[in-house]
């Protein structure tokens, strides 16, 4: 079954939706809904015969149509909740660009509306589409790495400091949506430290750094920076079989699995911890090998994944209420850099039944 869909935003990102859209068997792309009917138009230039787009500068006339299953949002991140919730109460199913919305309070009303209306919900969290980011969450989930220990994730360039949101809300939602997608049980810290600098006087943090401890003892730290010359885009999670280490500007490598750490033999510890012999801890050398990993867009994987909740009747992978852990650590990182980075409470992100299934969905 194709599905009728209609991007709304076509601005930067957008055109990128637009492309995938085209492009997917799963989908008809029937419309571009820009307020800049120019912008809109030069994104579909080439459409024609029966594969044409309308271009539509009006929200309420778009969502009147129904031919529409469902939209595609890439509008601001403030414009999120009004469009979703009206894109909602016209019976469409949504997918929006990240961030989810503006707080955790827009968030809980677009997952209400959804499950009231017995429609998808889903945010692009692109990354989680990603093969690498596909990969990491198997090797993590299927226990290849053991447990987790640490996470460390570095997000920095020079980037355009933003009018409105500091580094950790323009940058951050990537690795949390990540920590979201690979974390078995997804993202859930207790607390959140967040520290931030702002040495060029943007007024707002355009270095940030972000530290939560992860069940078991273990620790996830991020940092985003506006400021850097180089352009650094690496994760390493630790665990106790084995360390991985994706580097997203090596395409040639992207990811390497070092069988290589730390091993600890509690029952060889005796009272003198000052020895690392007596405190059971010893070095494992084994090897490290770089999987091979599909080139694929994450964004064709992404409609694809959209159309299968749709059809399936199931949450999408990256859902809402994923969105809303992401924007719950956000929040709490606000609160933190306002106290001077002393911990803040995260509070958790109720569970909500799916609207198919009367089971509970605990996690995407
Ligand atoms: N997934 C990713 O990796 C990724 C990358 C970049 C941006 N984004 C997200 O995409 C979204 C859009 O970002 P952008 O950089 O493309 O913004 P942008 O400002 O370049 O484009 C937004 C467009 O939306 C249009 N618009 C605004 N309000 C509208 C309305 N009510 N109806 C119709 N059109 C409207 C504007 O005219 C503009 O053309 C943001 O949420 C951003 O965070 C995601």
């Amino acid at each position: 079954m194709t599905l009728q869909v209609a991007v709304i935003g076509a601005g930067y990102w957008g055109p990128n939706l637009v492309r995938n859209f085209l492009a997917s068997p799963q989908w008809r792309l029937a419309a571009v809904c820009d307020l800049d009917e120019v912008r809109a138009r030069a994104v579909v230039g080439g459409t024609v015969g029966e594969n044409s787009v309308d271009i539509e500068t009006s929200l309420e006339r778009l969502l009147a149509r129904d031919d529409l299953d469902a939209v595609a949002i890439a509008t601001p991140a403030h414009s999120h909740h009004g469009i979703v919730m009206a894109a909602l109460a016209a019976g469409k199913h949504v997918v929006v660009e990240k961030p989810l919305a503006s707080s955790t309070l827009e968030a809980d009303e677009m997952i209400a509306a959804a499950r009231d209306a017995e429609r998808v919900l889903m945010c692009d969290h692109t990354y989680c589409y990603t093969p690498v980011v596909r990969r990491i969450r198997e090797a993590i989930h299927s226990g290849e790495i053991g447990d987790v220990l640490f996470v460390d994730s570095i997000r920095i360039n020079l980037g355009l400091v933003q009018p409105d949101v500091n580094v950790l809300w323009d940058l951050a939602p990537h690795d949390l949506s990540i920590l979201d997608f690979i974390l078995p049980g997804g993202l859930r810290p207790e607390v959140v430290a967040a520290h931030g600098a702002d040495p060029i006087g943007a007024g707002r943090a355009c270095v940030g750094y972000l530290t939560m401890p992860l069940p078991d003892g273990a620790m996830a730290h991020v940092h985003v920076n506006w400021l850097s010359p180089t352009k650094i885009r690496q994760m390493v999670v630790g665990g106790t079989k084995r360390t991985l280490v994706w580097d997203d500007q090596n395409p040639q490598q992207r990811l390497s699995i070092y069988d290589r750490g730390i091993d600890v033999d509690l029952t060889a510890r005796t009272a003198d911890m000052s020895d690392r012999r007596a405190a059971g801890v010893s070095y494992r050398l084994g090897d490290m090998y770089a999987p091979a990993l599909p080139e694929r867009e994450a964004l064709a994987a992404m409609v694809t994944e959209f159309a299968a909740a749709i059809s399936e009747q199931r949450p999408p992978l990256t859902d809402g209420l994923g969105g809303r852990r992401v924007l719950s650590v956000l929040e709490a990182a606000t609160r933190s850099l306002d106290g001077g980075g002393r911990l803040a409470d995260v509070p958790p992100t109720p569970p909500v039944a799916h609207w198919a299934d009367s089971s509970t969905v605990v996690a995407s």
